[in-house]
């Protein structure tokens, strides 16, 4: 695996892989990679002859107040955990690399950015586009792999690959999960020891939603899971039903139940998405 820090050097470098007609595949990440990012370099990998991995926390997608310091970071281990998924390039920019003067030109999200975590995190897709766009740039994947878990992400990259026209076909991979059924996340190391230990109740409530949706429809499971959400410690930043991947309030045939919960130290998020012509979760 080949460790890049100039966009220089990556772009020559992936230009004579293209050349030699190779199927480039992107996973970008923000590091502090867990079995989560690995399933999705795993999956890259496997349908690729290249695979790219891209390290970047990226300032453009925090707003004030949020984790952008804090955010775990530990380069040794990641390059391990790459390596050893079927990275073989992988790409770790610094700020100034990345961003050499302040940005004159941003993506803005028209739509779908201002429901669920976009409520809540006013700019946040606005900064995953911008840095999402100018990394497709760089790269110029053939796919790109994206979590399930960042579900309103991944509806809105497709969305944003499909209004620009960009050549690169988005992968949605499913959540992978602890034992207890908490969501893989970098930043649940940050959790306190009872925060923890509630923590897997989300993906409890979400599941038991969409059941009840099923069954009584997806406004009254909605209010039963804000209920259910309520009764936790941390606090509830949202617990919705929408149709998915255009995360209207309307009943269509492809739905999600996604929650957004506050921890001291860390907001948590989860997703169940299903299909109604027969209960099966997509994941
Ligand atoms: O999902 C993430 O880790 C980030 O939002 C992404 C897609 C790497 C953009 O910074």
């Amino acid at each position: 695996m080949e460790v890049i820090r100039t966009k220089s050097e990556l772009k020559s470098i992936l230009q004579r892989r293209r050349k030699e007609q190779s199927r480039i595949g992107f996973v970008p990440t923000m590091g502090y990679l867990h079995s989560g990012h690995t399933s999705l370099i795993n999956e890259a990998a496997a349908v690729s002859d290249v695979t790219v991995v891209s390290i970047f926390v990226n300032p453009l997608q925090f707003g004030e107040g949020e984790d952008f310091t804090t955010y775990p970071r530990d380069e040794d281990h990641d390059q391990r955990e790459a390596r050893k998924a079927g990275a073989d390039i992988l790409f770790l920019p610094s700020p100034e690399e990345m961003y050499p003067s302040p940005m004159r030109f941003n993506l803005h999200v028209q739509e779908g950015a201002d429901v669920l975590c976009g409520a809540s995190r006013p700019g946040h897709f606005d900064g995953v586009a911008t840095v999402v766009m100018k990394l497709f740039q760089l790269v110029t994947p053939d796919a790109a792999f994206f979590g399930q878990k960042d579900a309103q992400q991944a509806a809105l990259i497709t969305n944003m690959v499909e209004d620009f026209d960009i050549d690169t076909r988005i992968h949605v991979i499913p959540t992978i999960r602890e034992e207890d059924g908490l969501a893989e996340s970098s930043r649940n190391v940050r959790l306190l020891p009872e925060e923890r230990e509630e923590a897997p109740q989300i993906y409890r409530i979400l599941n038991e939603g969409a059941s009840l949706a099923e069954k009584d429809g997806p406004w009254t499971a909605e209010s039963w899971m804000q209920d259910a959400f309520q009764a936790l410690s941390g606090e509830l930043d949202y617990a919705e039903i929408r149709s998915y991947p255009s995360l209207k309030r309307e009943q269509d045939r492809t739905m999600i139940a996604a929650a957004a919960l506050k921890y001291k130290h860390v907001r948590l998020i989860d997703n169940v998405i299903w299909n109604t012509d027969q209960r099966r979760e997509t994941e």
